[in-house]
């Protein structure tokens, strides 16, 4: 039909040349996605089982990037949400209702720890808390109601590696599914699935993104009932994801391996000296026997990430702590972690009797790209500054 300009700028004519192909997975925007025919329009949300619906379901940006975390995890299917705290809300909110129980470790991530105790409580789920390092005595733990146990190994901060394949145990023998926030582990340090996880979750925004400019999640489930759940889930809460994060998140997959490999060498290196100077009472890094849960680690990882922390000695004020992190110069102060950048960050457990007696001198590290001499010197001459 014959167009005026201002229909051909909605309904062009224009053909540019095919076969184009290039490295790199195109970012795919869309809200409306369009049917062939009248009768085929559908609002489903698996577009794996109906074809492609809606933008809120991931276009093949985000679906790419969900297969490629999925192929990594081993799962049956993977979900992108839009931050890894909104892959554990999803996850709360698609597996449990009022009159559920679930189990919850001290060393969760603060804000999944204030979502169970705040929310999920609100909504009638009851919540224990438990020991990460709990080991066979989680069986006393469980009631006929509990649905899910929550893994975070290593936990955040304060380190502690979990007993994941025992956990698993004793949830199944109990009819519980187990939730592991794999993030440290970058989804391939430790393999989830092989080790007894029902549903493994990751927040994106760390190792995947990898430079501190993306939030993202993931949703891996080990079968198609657990996966279906989540996806109907994601449906109503509405959980849409941006195509450009998830190119991102596919451009950093591409170098996670060498990315994780200098960042663990940096790591233990640091870690190591670190454990040998006399104002360190503790170093918790996973792949050092200081750190609660070592044995796990050997047992279970098949390498070491770069985030840890270190314990100063009781002497030190929480002004000298702090003076420690102020003084450093290439490790800058802020939150997440697994960027190139270094990071330092003061935590303070004085007065919360379910962690251990840390107080107020806990610092935990980020390790980045830069030259491992290079970051010693910082961290020798922001110690020296403690004296
Ligand atoms: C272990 C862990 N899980 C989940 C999250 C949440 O991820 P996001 O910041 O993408 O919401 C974080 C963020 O710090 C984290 O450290």
């Amino acid at each position: 039909m014959s167009k005026k300009w201002s229909t051909k700028l909605i309904h062009s004519d224009v053909k540019v040349p095919e076969g184009f192909r290039s490295l790199n997975t195109p970012v795919y925007r869309a809200s409306t996605v369009l049917f062939p025919s009248a009768a085929s329009a559908s609002d489903e949300w698996d577009q794996y089982e109906f074809g492609y619906t809606y933008g809120l379901y991931g276009t093949p940006t985000v679906l790419e990037l969900a297969a490629r975390i999925c192929e990594l995890e081993k799962g049956y299917r993977t979900l992108i949400t839009p931050g890894g705290q909104s892959a554990i809300s999803l996850i709360n909110l698609a597996l449990l209702k009022a009159g559920d129980h679930i189990l919850v470790p001290h060393s969760i991530y603060g804000p999944n720890r204030l979502f169970a105790g705040h929310m999920l409580k609100r909504f009638g789920v009851e919540v224990t808390f438990y020991d990460p390092n709990i080991g066979g005595q989680i069986n006393a733990l469980f009631r006929p109601n509990t649905r899910l146990v929550w893994c975070e190994s290593p936990g955040s901060v304060t380190m502690e590696v979990q007993d994941v394949p025992g956990i698993c145990e004793a949830a199944h023998r109990a009819g519980a599914l187990v939730v592991l926030d794999n993030t440290w582990a970058a989804g391939v340090l430790f393999d989830a699935f092989a080790h007894g996880v029902d549903i493994s979750m990751q927040a994106l925004t760390k190792y995947v993104g990898g430079h501190s400019d993306l939030l993202l999640g993931s949703v891996t489930a080990r079968e198609k009932d657990i996966f279906d759940r989540l996806g109907a889930a994601q449906q109503l809460v509405g959980l849409a994801v941006s195509p450009d994060e998830s190119s991102l998140a596919l451009r950093g997959l591409k170098t996670l391996a060498v990315r994780l490999k200098a960042i663990e060498s940096s790591a233990l290196e640091l870690g190591r000296w670190l454990a040998a100077r006399p104002e360190v009472e503790l170093v918790l890094h996973p792949a050092l026997e200081s750190c609660p849960g070592h044995e796990f680690w050997k047992r279970d990882f098949s390498g070491s990430a770069g985030v840890f922390s270190i314990v100063f000695r009781r002497e030190f004020s929480k002004e000298k702590v702090l003076g420690f992190v102020d003084a450093l110069e290439l490790f800058e102060i802020g939150y997440s972690w697994a960027g190139v950048t270094s990071l330092a960050t003061a935590y303070d457990f004085q007065g919360n009797k379910n962690r251990p007696d840390y107080g107020h001198r806990i610092v935990r590290l980020n390790i980045g790209l830069e030259d491992v001499e290079d970051l010693r010197q910082d961290l020798a001459r922001a110690i020296a500054t403690m004296h």
